[in-house]
């Protein structure tokens, strides 16, 4: 990535991984990523604020030599999570004065993760302040967004809050400062859904802390930087709100059929009444798309056939994932085929721990779905409209 100036003092000098399409071996990435870092230099010395991926690590060194820096004061390590960590200690190596800033958890992560020695931190509480001339860093501890160890650094004289993944988007740009549109919202909405929305009362308590900042830019360490924070902050109260919209969301999973016909008969129905439905087909959907299906819709259906004696595999990994992401659905229930028995709702429900929804009566049909199984359905899409009532 070339080097971008933010502003006098301040550089981008990160990268930009334009062919990453998977994290954590769970994410898709369809438009990339970037890590990004900041170098800001307050005439007296200067910090680096978080690095980036090891695999760009050459790219990050190739950048501070084009601005020729020389000597690295601080490296600020806001989240020991190896995509802004893992070039520490290469930096470390490069520049043997540099120390490592940080909070008391996240050295101990860094230190398990990176085997960075002892004598190379500084370890910094909630609300201290380190002077590099005439620029100022104040770091906020703001644990789980999203381990429990993160934190953001804010730049005191240039109202600039370094948030690293908090705020962040998944998406490749060339632009510095994205225009806040569609595009963008809809990354950054994903990024919230897939990595944020476990942690909705943490955030809540984090953005509470941050609020009084003034602020006239946030720089998070992935995706563009928001020039008009107010664009994100509003988001992201929408997002972590308990409002939720007449919307639902059915995933499913079907071997012959008949589990498909039931979901396709209840989408006509739940669309017949004017309620917003959004299927996915588990074996051909981006779970990226599915989560962030799940921020704002008031229920969720899982379709699946009977698989031996429990649910499809396939509607198991999304129950499971649903249960991690912990999204703020009301109303849940099941539709789905079965053969010779078992037992797929008690299943499920056995594995929803953390959602807190109300069990709407589930349809569950022996084999391919006759006239009375389908009026059950409708009775599912009536109680829905009814419960949904209060969303509209
Ligand atoms: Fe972008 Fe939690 O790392």
């Amino acid at each position: 990535m070339a080097v971008r100036m933010i502003k006098p003092g301040i550089y981008s000098v990160g990268a930009i991984d334009w062919d990453r399409r998977l994290f954590d071996e769970l994410i898709p990435l369809p438009d990339g990523t970037t890590y990004n870092a900041y170098l800001v230099n307050g005439g007296e010395k200067t910090a680096l604020i978080d690095t980036v991926d090891p695999t760009k690590e050459g790219e990050l060194l190739t950048n501070l030599r084009k601005i020729e820096v020389e000597k690295i004061d601080y490296v600020i390590a806001n989240h020991a999570e190896q995509d802004h960590s893992g070039a520490i200690p290469t930096i470390l190596s490069a520049y043997p004065d540099a120390k490592v800033v940080t909070n008391e958890k996240c050295k101990k992560f860094l230190i398990d993760l990176l085997h960075i020695q002892e004598d190379r931190f500084e370890v910094i509480e909630d609300g201290d302040e380190i002077s590099l001339g005439d620029k100022t860093l104040r770091f906020f501890i703001t644990p789980w967004v999203h381990w429990p160890e993160t934190m953001v650094t804010y730049l005191i004289e240039d109202r600039i809050l370094f948030s690293c993944d908090f705020f962040g988007s998944h998406l490749a740009t060339s632009e510095l400062f994205a225009e806040q549109g569609e595009e963008l919202l809809r990354s950054a909405k994903r990024y919230y859904a897939e990595i944020m929305m476990p942690f909705r009362a943490n955030i809540k308590k984090n953005m509470e802390k941050i609020s009084s900042l003034d602020m006239e830019m946030i720089a998070p360490s992935h995706g563009p930087i928001y020039k008009n924070p107010d664009f994100i902050i509003s988001a992201y109260e929408d997002w972590i709100s308990d409002r939720v919209r007449n919307e639902v969301v059915v995933f499913y999973v079907s071997m012959h059929g008949s589990t498909e016909n039931m979901v396709m008969h209840f989408v006509d129905l739940l669309m017949e009444r004017g309620i917003p439905v959004k299927p996915f087909n588990l074996t051909k959907t981006d779970v990226g798309e599915l989560a962030m299906a799940l921020v704002d819709a008031a229920t969720v259906i899982v379709g699946t056939p009977m698989v031996l004696t429990g649910p499809h595999p396939s509607a198991l990994y999304a129950v499971y994932l649903l249960n991690i992401l912990r999204p703020k659905t009301k109303f849940l229930s099941v539709i789905g085929s079965y053969g010779w028995g078992g037992k797929f709702v008690e299943i499920i429900k056995g594995l929803l721990t953390n959602v807190k929804a109300e069990l709407l009566e589930p349809v569950v049909v022996r084999g391919c779905p006759k006239e009375e199984d389908l009026k059950d359905l409708e009775r599912l899409a009536d109680e829905i409209l009814e419960k949904h009532e209060r969303f509209k």
